[in-house]
């Protein structure tokens, strides 16, 4: 409450011995809280860590079904991979989260650099749905994304085809979809988010250039206030997912079209200018004097003098 509070009067209201409330202080503190304490007059609480907090998050998250079920972990290999060892048996809507990852997955098996700070959580949804129709879900995620970013903190990200979210053309968000399926039909899908958020990104792979939502504002946000806001996006998104609404939100938050790229893939690169985002998804590229639909690849935005550069 910001007062001092002597070690006896916790001792008494929590029923245990003052030997054990100060053994708690010391657990505590090696969480990232600070407790200043003083002989005369107690302890005083002076600055809480900005932990993922299930008691926190469920204080504030005002969803019907995502996120009612939450595990949050400290360090894990990949959110995804737990997501996918336990989707099976978990009801859709349940959220991974954790404060660290020593394996974080990105796409194209690229590594997720994942120290604390950031917000790494997987979503196992279980939509029906075909399995041509999944990148709908892509869609959705991503759009909500935008839409959070922007009400809670006033940041306008826009998105890199497929799915990564910019600011001021640097990434602040990665999505890694994973899904099990059968040949027509979609069993579940996890839904891996990585966002700087309070994490120092300058430590990132200099060719993909990385920003963070602290560097961006220059202070460091609330993270369960804003998962929790991200969520009730992501919830309202899941139920318009494959609307007109969607997909003109997407493409009007795009920034890939009318850029210059170069998509690497395993079918060949393919450098031309992004006339369109068709509505399953793919990109529409000029090469030349013909038009291809793009489904997959990594996607380089070209600044005009790389496109002359390549067209040489
Ligand atoms: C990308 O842009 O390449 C996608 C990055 C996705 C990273 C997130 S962090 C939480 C979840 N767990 C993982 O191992 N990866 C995703």
């Amino acid at each position: 409450s910001g007062e001092w509070v002597s070690g006896e009067e916790m001792a008494k209201r929590l029923a245990i011995s003052r030997a054990a409330v100060w053994k708690q202080i010391q657990a505590l503190r090696k969480r990232g809280y600070e407790i200043s304490a003083s002989t005369r007059k107690g302890y005083h609480l002076t600055k809480m860590p900005d932990l993922l907090d299930a008691d926190r998050i469920s204080g504030c998250l005002k969803t019907k079904w995502l996120g009612r079920e939450l595990r949050i972990l400290g360090e894990v290999s990949s959110t995804n991979a737990v997501a996918l060892s336990l989707a099976r048996d978990c009801p859709s809507g349940t959220v991974i989260m954790a404060e660290t990852q020593t394996e974080g997955r990105g796409r194209l098996s690229r590594p997720w650099a994942s120290p604390s700070g950031g917000i790494w959580m997987s979503l196992i949804l279980k939509q029906e749905m075909p399995l041509a129709h999944v990148y709908q879900i892509n869609m959705a995620v991503a759009v909500a994304l935008c839409r959070a970013l922007s009400s809670m903190l006033g940041l306008n990200a826009g998105i890199k085809w497929p799915n990564d979210l910019l600011i001021h053309e640097r990434k602040i968000c990665g999505i890694l979809m994973e899904v099990s399926a059968q040949v027509d039909r979609l069993d579940y899908a996890v839904v891996g988010l990585g966002i700087n958020a309070n994490n120092d990104p300058s430590g990132f792979p200099a060719e993909r250039r990385s920003t963070s939502l602290a560097a961006e504002l220059g202070h460091d946000i609330g993270r369960c206030e804003l998962i929790c806001m991200i969520l009730e996006e992501i919830e309202v998104a899941c139920e318009k997912m494959g609307s007109k609404e969607t997909y003109e939100e997407w493409r009007s938050r795009s920034l890939t079209i009318n850029r210059q790229v170069r998509i690497t893939s395993a079918a060949g690169d393919h450098v031309g200018e992004v006339v369109d985002l068709a509505d399953d998804g793919a990109l529409i590229l000029r090469e030349g004097d013909e038009q291809k639909r793009v489904l997959a690849g990594d996607c380089i935005h070209l600044r005009p003098l790389d496109a002359e550069a390549e067209a040489l």
